[in-house]
Parts: structure tokens; C-alpha cells; sequence
């Protein structure tokens, strides 16, 4: 069974928004800082190409972290999972998404898995394109096809606010580097991060891209296959163990799907072969992850019985 009615996915929203003072809007990234936390909205779309959404859907939020799994497609796409791999690992780590510990205590600065910010980094070090410009260009033009729409963009202010502050992200790439996991230019590595995390969508949009990963990477709407099958898996698989990050297996058992979250609040979810989901709750918990978008989904699983396990 889906949830096929706006009404009915309007009234989980209005329940899970019940709970939005228990979260916090994120601030160390001062431009995301003025989000309402009470604002929560949701779009659900499926195989068939039709869309359900609640909440104001024009809505456009930054992508953050849920960027990490794009590049991670993409560079995929480009290098093949040895090229990969051989740079950043596979494992959970139980840490939070920007703990720089795991770097310092294992033999090598290899991070553990592409979702925390280590290992974000040292894929983005990865993205094609002779400088920065391109390198954003290029993830763009992707985001384009993931969406089907042609007016994808990054949000200036977003990327500038973090590119100004974001001094931990750079001691990460500052670390792989001395270690001779990521090569290159930190500043353009940076500049390509920020901007990849500053791309803007609304939950449409969000819920259209978590679609194509739940159709094994084929596009409902032009019936292309823009992920090869293998690297959708790969991807889904890594938003199963560290989408949700050092929150990821609780989120498997109360949830169970793919998704993966971002400090701006939003969630993309990928029910396999059935829906992909996108919500912005802009109120975080202390992990990070969208404390009304996690009370949501809940709400979903519970009613739709969306658990792959
Ligand atoms: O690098 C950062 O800290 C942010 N641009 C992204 C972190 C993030 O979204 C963590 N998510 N829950």
C-alpha cells in the first residue's frame, strides 16, 4: 500500500510538526541559521510519474550532505568502484558526520566511508573538470538529469557562508592530503564542496532524485538509465549503514529505508521500487538529521509499511 493522498500525507505532516521544538535549526553554517523550525514540508513521488506533496513544495532548501551521495554516483560513474575505494572506505563509523578521530587513529587518513565529511571530501577531490568552475559545472549538469529539470543552481550566499567558516572540513582535507589520501588544491576542494552542498532544490525535486535511485537508477521520466545499476545498489547501500550517520541504525530499525540526510534539514528517501521521498524540516536533532523529518517518516513506515526489512 502508498500513501496516494495529499490529504492524508498532510495530516502526518501536521502530527510530526507537533514535535519541532524538540529540534534545533543548525547555525555553525551561519546563512542556514534562519529557517523557521516549524516549517516541514514533503513531496512523494513514484514509478508511475505521478507526485503527492503537503507543505509548501517551492520551498528551496540547500542540499548538504545529501550532495554526497550524488558525487559519489558521479565519481563512480567516471572511475569504477576500485578507483574508488582505494581512496575512501566502506565501513559505518559510530562518529559524528564531521569527527576528524577515525583519520588520526587508523594506519592511513583513509576515511572511513564517502558519507561523512572526510570522505564527501576526498570525493569531491575526485570530481572531473580542470578547475573549480567546471568541477561545479559538471555536478550541476548532473543534478539536472537527476531532477529532469534544467533550472538547478547552488545558492551563493549558502556556499560563501560555509567556504568562510568551514574550518574543520578544511584540517580534514589538510590531514588526507599530508597523508597522500586526496591530492590537489585544498581552497579549489573546498570551493567545490561548499558549492556542491549549496545546491538548491525544493521537495519535489529531492523526492524525483531519491526516485531514480530507487529504480535502480533509471529516470521514470525519460526511461534513461543515468546510474548504472550496480552503482545505484552501491549507493542505496551506503544510505542504509551511513545515510543517517552515527544514527543510522536506529533510523534502519524504526525505518528502514534508504535515505540520507542534510544540516539544512532536508531528507531524501528511496523506497526500492516503490517511491522516493523528499522532505525539509529545517529543525535538526542532536545528530544532525531532521528531528520533524525523522518523526515523518516514522509516521510513513508505520502507516505504509515502507521497511525493506
Ligand atoms: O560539511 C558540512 O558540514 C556541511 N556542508 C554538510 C554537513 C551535513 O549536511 C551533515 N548532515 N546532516
Amino acid at each position: 500500500m502508498a500513501c496516494r493522498s495529499e490529504e492524508e500525507l498532510q495530516s502526518l505532516v501536521d502530527d510530526a510538526k507537533k514535535v519541532y521544538f524538540e529540534g534545533k535549526v543548525a547555525n555553525y553554517i551561519p546563512a542556514l541559521q534562519r529557517e523557521s523550525p516549524d516549517y516541514l514540508s514533503c513531496a512523494i513521488a513514484y514509478p508511475d510519474g505521478n507526485c503527492i506533496s503537503a507543505g509548501d513544495i517551492k520551498k528551496q532548501f540547500t542540499l548538504q550532505s545529501i550532495s554526497k551521495i550524488i558525487t559519489l554516483a558521479l565519481v563512480l560513474i567516471d572511475f569504477g568502484p576500485e578507483h574508488v575505494f582505494h581512496r575512501v572506505g566502506m565501513e559505518p563509523t559510530g562518529d559524528p558526520f564531521n569527527s576528524i578521530i577515525k583519520l588520526e587513529t587508523s594506519s592511513k587518513a583513509k576515511p572511513l566511508n564517502p558519507m561523512i565529511n572526510a570522505g564527501a571530501l576526498a570525493v569531491t577531490s575526485m570530481i572531473k573538470g580542470r578547475n573549480a568552475g567546471e568541477k561545479v559545472e559538471y555536478i550541476i549538469d548532473f543534478v539536472k538529469k537527476l531532477t529532469n529539470e534544467s533550472d538547478i543552481d547552488y545558492c551563493e550566499e549558502v556556499a560563501i557562508s560555509e567556504f568562510t567558516t568551514s574550518f574543520l572540513n578544511r584540517s580534514l582535507c589538510y590531514y588526507m592530503k599530508g597523508d597522500g589520501v586526496i591530492h590537489g588544491n585544498v581552497e579549489e576542494i573546498m570551493e567545490v564542496y561548499t558549492k556542491q552542498c549549496a545546491i538548491r532544490m525544493n521537495c519535489l525535486q529531492l523526492a524525483r532524485v531519491g526516485l531514480i535511485f530507487s529504480m535502480d537508477g533509471v529516470s521514470p521520466y525519460t526511461g534513461e538509465q543515468i546510474i548504472p545499476k550496480d552503482i545505484a545498489r552501491i549507493c542505496k547501500t551506503f544510505m542504509v549503514t551511513c545515510g543517517m550517520y552515527n544514527a543510522s541504525g536506529e533510523f534502519a530499525i524504526k525505518i528502514g529505508i534508504p535515505a540520507k540526510s542534510g544540516v539544512s534539514g532536508g531528507i531524501m528517501g528511496s523506497v526500492p521500487d516503490r517511491m522516493g521521498i523528499g522532505i525539509f524540516g529545517p529543525a535538526l536533532n542532536e545528530v544532525g538529521n531532521s528531528h520533524t523529518g525523522m518523526k515523518l517518516l516514522e509516521l510513513l513506515q508505520k502507516k505504509f509499511d515502507l521497511s525493506m526489512f
